[in-house]
């Protein structure tokens, strides 16, 4: 068998993005391209991604993203062997875009399309950087949409989600936590820089769900954003200047401490001894060092993809669809619907 080159389409919430990679005969996933258009800015006002913004910068996006991709990597359409494309979970006029423009590249070249499961994505897009998965491992998956611990047993065979957040997402909570000190949208990066220069103890900061009787791997944000909030405001009505970095550092350490205690305790649990962290809150300076750190004490193998990677990208759809197709999965029928609540 010869090498076959996948090309993945990626556009479930504010960024279109195009990847190909070169699955070979013995199964090993080479990255080749990975065009990225973000709609980012044209949200940063709203405070959030607006879906209706995010479902028209797809359209706009799709083709010029497709053509870039295909530059990158030396490659024209006719050297595509399979598509795959997010199905969900995502925003539903959002997610449309790129399944309809999948369908009908695949229609038109004759190939295969696999609608594929955009946190699998986030998982497989590791193999791209560390090379193939243990045959069971953890994966810590931490976005703005996103916060689960998933047991993967074979990432075309068996996903399974073994705890999530029972309200926001951890990157949901940087960005509302963003906005209550007046830091731009998104979140997450001003707040690990203004981290930088605190204290990660200033202010103890409740750890969501970590009670004796609370659920092991659930998490919980949004008790500790309100507390954030309340914190800022007590401190202003007293008429106090917010000491911005000792709040970033001290909120920081306390995301990041239970993400990291509890996906080392389901390791155990799970008797896995990898864990991978993804999406884009593994950028995270803190949560990667904590990470690190405990997991070397816990003889757990880290595996954190670059930056880049981590946040939404077609290289991690293409990577996923090379994994699905070495399976020898069915292609998916070229009626196949986008489902925004698609399960793991
Ligand atoms: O994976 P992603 O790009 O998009 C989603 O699928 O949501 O993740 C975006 C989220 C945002 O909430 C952003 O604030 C957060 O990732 N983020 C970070 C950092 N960089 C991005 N959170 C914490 N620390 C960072 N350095
Ligand atoms: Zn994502």
């Amino acid at each position: 068998m010869t090498d076959r080159i996948v090309l993945g389409i990626e556009s479930s919430c504010d960024e279109t993005g195009v990847g190909l990679v070169r699955l070979t005969p013995d199964g090993a996933v080479e990255l080749l391209a990975d065009a990225v258009a973000s709609s980012v800015e044209e949200h940063a006002r709203f405070g959030g991604v607006v879906p209706e913004i995010a479902s028209r910068a797809h359209l706009e996006a799709m083709a010029p993203t497709m053509r870039r991709a295909l530059t990158d990597s030396g490659l024209s359409l006719s050297d595509v062997d399979a598509i795959a494309v997010t199905a969900g979970p995502g925003l539903a006029g959002a997610l449309m875009v790129g399944v309809a423009s999948a369908k009908a590249y695949a229609s038109a070249l004759g190939v295969p399309l696999y609608g594929v499961n955009h946190l699998a994505g986030h998982v497989a897009v590791d193999t791209l950087e560390h090379g193939p998965l243990p045959s069971r491992c953890l994966a810590l998956l931490v976005s703005g949409g996103h916060t689960q611990l998933l047991l993967v047993e074979g990432i075309a065979e068996k996903i399974t989600e073994i705890g999530s957040t029972i309200d926001d997402a951890a990157g949901e909570a940087y960005d509302k936590v963003a906005r209550v000190l007046d830091l731009p949208y998104p979140g997450g990066p001003p707040i690990d820089k203004q981290a930088k220069q605190g204290d990660p103890a200033a202010i103890a900061f409740p750890r969501g769900l970590t009670g004796p009787r609370d659920p092991a791997f659930d998490f919980s944000f949004s008790g500790l954003k309100t507390a954030v909030a309340r914190w800022v405001e007590t401190e202003q009505r007293a008429g106090r200047d917010i000491p911005v970095p000792d709040v970033c550092a001290s909120f920081q350490e306390a995301v990041a401490d239970v993400l990291t205690a509890k996906a080392v305790r389901a390791a155990h649990e799970f008797d896995v001894d990898t864990l991978v962290i993804s999406g884009g809150v593994a950028a995270n300076s803190r949560l990667s060092a904590l990470a690190a750190q405990r997991c070397a004490d816990a003889g757990i193998t880290l595996r954190v993809p670059r930056p880049r990677l981590c946040t939404d990208n077609g290289a991690m759809i293409a990577a996923l669809g090379a994994h699905v197709l070495a399976s020898g999965a069915q292609p998916s029928p070229l009626n196949m619907p986008a489902n925004p609540g698609l399960p793991v």
